[in-house]
């Protein structure tokens, strides 16, 4: 099973640092927003870091032009066809999901395998949602993807083993450090770190303490880089929403609930650092 030839759909924030790992590994992508011209903003976003770096001195200028040379827009999604392997990175959204990879299953190549990097949505949904579910499976990277080492794979009751092993040992190859959890909400990271995020919102809620008490608090005593209410601002506050209704959906526990300022803020359009204004303002920065 090789895997060369690469797909990206959907270029926001994480597909935009997909792209960018991607191509830095050295392999050809095709990106493919809702329009070129956001895959354009995107790819024009990945130029501005990688020169950030050949103005420190850290990258040479000719492997730069290289690892943009890789990259190319695709107008839509026949131009995945060819794909070894597709990732999308589209919104936080089951049904946007499998209607976008059943219209790929029609799309690609048998041998494509399509992989997902939702946060913690039923992948099996997904592959249910195509006639190739052994070559379906979730791939999560974290935010940002070509800083985050942690490659979070997901096997389905679907997925081969053929299939699993290929990607682990793709994603290794990739500088990553590959688990393989199983298609449980939330899988491992998002599982585990979700109450924690929305306890914080709580505690705000709640005015226990300020945004900036929680936050500092939390660098301080856990070593963290960034506060919980930085970081849902960095994930984006409309894919926190998506993510604790699903999680919630599925356990019905009380840990996952959505608390309603993370529901009034979204309808407020407050959604973190992507829309100027969450829980920090970002436009004065
Ligand atoms: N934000 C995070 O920190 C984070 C971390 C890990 C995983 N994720 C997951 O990654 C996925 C994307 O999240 P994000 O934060 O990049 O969201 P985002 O809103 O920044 O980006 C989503 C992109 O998909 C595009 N899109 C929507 N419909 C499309 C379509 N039909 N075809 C092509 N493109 C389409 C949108 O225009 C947008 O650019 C979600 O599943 C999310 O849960 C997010």
């Amino acid at each position: 099973m090789e895997i060369r030839n690469l797909g990206v759909l959907g270029c926001g924030l994480m597909g935009t640092g997909i792209v960018q790992v991607f191509a830095q590994a050295g392999y050809e992508v095709v990106v493919v927003g809702t329009a070129p011209e956001r895959a354009q903003k995107s790819v024009a976003e990945i130029e501005k870091r990688l020169m950030g770096r050949v103005d420190k001195g850290k990258l040479a200028a000719e492997e730069k032009d290289a690892i943009m040379g890789r990259i190319r827009i695709g107008a839509g999604l026949e131009d995945l066809a060819d794909c070894d392997l597709v990732e999308e990175s589209i919104p936080e959204d089951l049904e946007l999901k499998k209607r976008l990879f059943s219209e790929l299953d029609r799309i690609c190549k048998p041998e494509t395998i399509f992989a997902s990097n939702t946060s913690g949505l039923s992948v099996t949904e997904m592959a249910a949602a195509t006639g190739r579910g052994e070559r379906v499976m979730g791939m999560h990277f974290h935010n940002p993807a070509p800083v985050m080492r942690l490659l979070e794979l997901v096997k389905t009751v679907m997925t081969s083993t053929e299939t699993i092993e290929a990607v682990k040992a793709w994603g290794v190859a990739l500088g990553k450090t590959v688990v393989v959890a199983p298609d449980v909400g939330g899988f491992i990271v998002t599982r585990l770190f979700t109450p924690f995020l929305l306890g914080a919102v709580r505690m705000l809620e709640a005015g226990i303490a300020t945004k900036e008490e929680i936050d500092i608090s939390m660098k301080m005593a856990l070593n963290h880089p960034m506060g919980p209410l930085e970081v849902l601002d960095f994930i984006g506050l409309d894919t926190e929403l998506s993510i604790a209704e699903s999680l919630y959906e599925e356990t019905k526990e009380a840990k996952y609930a959505p608390p309603l300022l993370l529901r009034k803020m979204v309808t407020a359009g407050w959604l973190g650092k992507k829309s100027g204004k969450g829980f920090y303002d970002y436009k004065t920065k």
